[in-house]
């Protein structure tokens, strides 16, 4: 039994569909976030900005004794994992593994779209993990740069003309090639599920890159003993390292859970 809490980290709100999940299958965890929203979007970053950034995020999380990591960040998670486990002695858990053997679970065509940041297609990390674990499928990706700003900004509502005009354009090419299966490879886009999933319509399967890495996170903490007890149900603390306010308003709506006044600025380059 261990009470520690786990921290996760995104550049801004995505890194919350992981935090929704782990609430809901791990509610006695403590859990502590931090969203860099002071330098988000990181997805059209270089690889040595984004280890820069991953570095200091994880070196703020770490000022808390930590029992493991999860890095909800599809763009940290294709560029900087192996680096990160390699300087740090604790479990790390990243998004690219556990998406794609969900994904590999759930196609019948083995034609599988991926969505994600520019960064995370040119790393090529969910082309290779997909190959690796079955080298008969086919593989389209796609980067998607306006998503994560009009997500940040709140653009994401079924509706709402400017998002729906995005996602048609992005996605269309995906679904002429004739996928039927779709990796939200960023964890902004569940946000923007219902948006995605009325264009692509019901013959293509969604697959969350946030949520398969919270069971992987599950399954680790259960497999290694370093789970709290059950009896009561975990807090959850909330860093950002720009306007608190703009944090929570967004974040509490989509947690469905109240986290007004609860969100903590940090000054993350001191870190
Ligand atoms: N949510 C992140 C991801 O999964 C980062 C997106 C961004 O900041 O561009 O890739």
């Amino acid at each position: 039994m261990d009470t520690r809490p786990i921290g996760v980290f995104d550049s801004g709100l995505g890194g919350l569909t992981a935090v929704r999940v782990l609430r809901r299958i791990l509610p006695e965890e403590n859990l502590v976030y931090f969203g860099d929203t002071a330098r988000v979007p990181y997805g059209g970053r270089s690889r040595e900005t984004l280890l820069k950034y991953a570095r200091q995020d994880l070196r703020f999380l770490r000022s808390f004794e930590l029992k493991a990591v999860l890095i909800a960040c599809g763009t940290v998670s294709t560029t900087s994992l192996d680096v990160l486990q390699g300087e740090n002695n604790l479990p790390i858990v990243g998004v690219v593994e556990p998406t794609c053997r969900r994904c590999l679970a759930v196609t019948k065509s083995r034609r599988v779209g991926m969505i994600a940041t520019l960064a995370s297609v040119r790393s090529g990390a969910y082309e290779a993990a997909l190959r690796r674990l079955d080298p008969s499928v086919e593989v389209f990706c796609q980067p998607c740069p306006l998503f994560v700003p009009l997500v940040e900004n709140g653009r994401f509502r079924p509706g709402d003309v400017v998002i729906e005009t995005v996602a048609r354009e992005y996605l269309t090419p995906l679904l002429e090639w004739g996928a039927d299966t779709l990796i939200l490879g960023c964890t902004h886009y569940p946000l923007l599920e219902e948006v995605i999933a009325s264009v692509c319509g019901p013959g293509v399967a969604l697959v969350s890159a946030g949520e398969e890495s919270a069971f992987e996170l599950k399954r680790l903490l259960t497999a290694q003993g370093l789970r709290a007890p059950s009896e009561k149900r975990g807090k959850a603390e909330f860093y950002v390292s720009d306007r608190a306010e703009d944090f929570e308003g967004v974040a509490s709506l989509f947690l469905q859970e109240d986290i007004h006044h609860m969100a903590r600025r940090i000054d993350i380059d001191q870190y």
